[in-house]
């Protein structure tokens, strides 16, 4: 049976596009996996702490093992959601850009959910670091919309996109590889060109519930 683990990064409700297109997408898809159990994760109008000194010291204390209970208490949010993340084989994230990059209650999540000896590993190769990724078998897909044109591959703005590239190399380093991108662009533009770059989100969409 498929799990699917949405987490909206939008701190818009109803008005937020890429939100509205993610559940479009998750409408189709549960009619195609009805047995398919769909968990929510708020991190755009719910609170995601930030890293701190005391997540820091606790993530990367030398005995993992022998944690002292104070640090163990430092990680349990991070732990429930890397659970969450280990426990489901499709994630979906809706986003907005904002200013280049995601929203910070997405990029909290990132922090939260990116553990060294959960989700990665780190070595030393002759004094070299080496990263393993722990993650296996997901696939996800970022549904992200934007208020200007030309993000995209190949669109003169490309360079600027600190958004679903970030989210994707972040994936990518604790092993979900399997990774679609569908987006929207133009809401500052005027609406029926907007209107235009949505309806196709949404014809891509359809089209991936199918093979997601
Ligand atoms: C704080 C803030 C920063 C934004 N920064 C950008 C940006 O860097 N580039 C861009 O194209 N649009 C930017 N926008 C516009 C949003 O990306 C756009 O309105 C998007 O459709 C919002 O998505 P949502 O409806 O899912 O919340 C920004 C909007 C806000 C509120």
């Amino acid at each position: 049976m498929s799990k699917i683990l949405v987490v909206h990064g939008s701190p818009r409700g109803d008005r937020s596009t890429s939100r509205r297109l993610a559940e479009g997408f998750l409408k189709t898809w549960q009619g195609l996996h009805p047995e398919a159990q769909v968990t929510r994760r708020e991190v755009g109008r719910a609170l995601i702490p930030a890293v701190n000194e005391a997540f820091v010291a606790a993530a990367f204390y030398p005995e993992p093992a022998a944690r002292p209970l104070p640090m163990q208490a430092d990680l349990a949010f991070s732990d429930q959601l890397v659970d969450e993340l280990f426990n489901h084989d499709r994630l979906l994230i809706s986003t907005p850009m904002y200013n280049f990059s995601v929203p910070s209650g997405l990029k909290a999540w990132v922090d939260q959910i990116v553990r060294l000896g959960l989700t990665f590993d780190h070595t030393l190769d002759n004094g070299v670091a080496q990263y393993t990724p722990l993650l296996q078998g997901k696939k996800a897909l970022i549904v992200t919309s934007r208020g200007g044109f030309g993000f995209g591959p190949g669109g003169e703005l490309q360079a600027l996109n600190h958004a679903d590239p970030w989210l994707r190399t972040a994936l990518g380093f604790v092993g979900i590889n399997d990774v679609a991108v569908v987006a929207a662009e133009g809401e500052e533009s005027a609406e029926r060109t907007f209107a235009v770059s949505v309806a196709e989100a949404e014809q891509h969409l359809l089209e991936l519930a199918r093979v997601f």
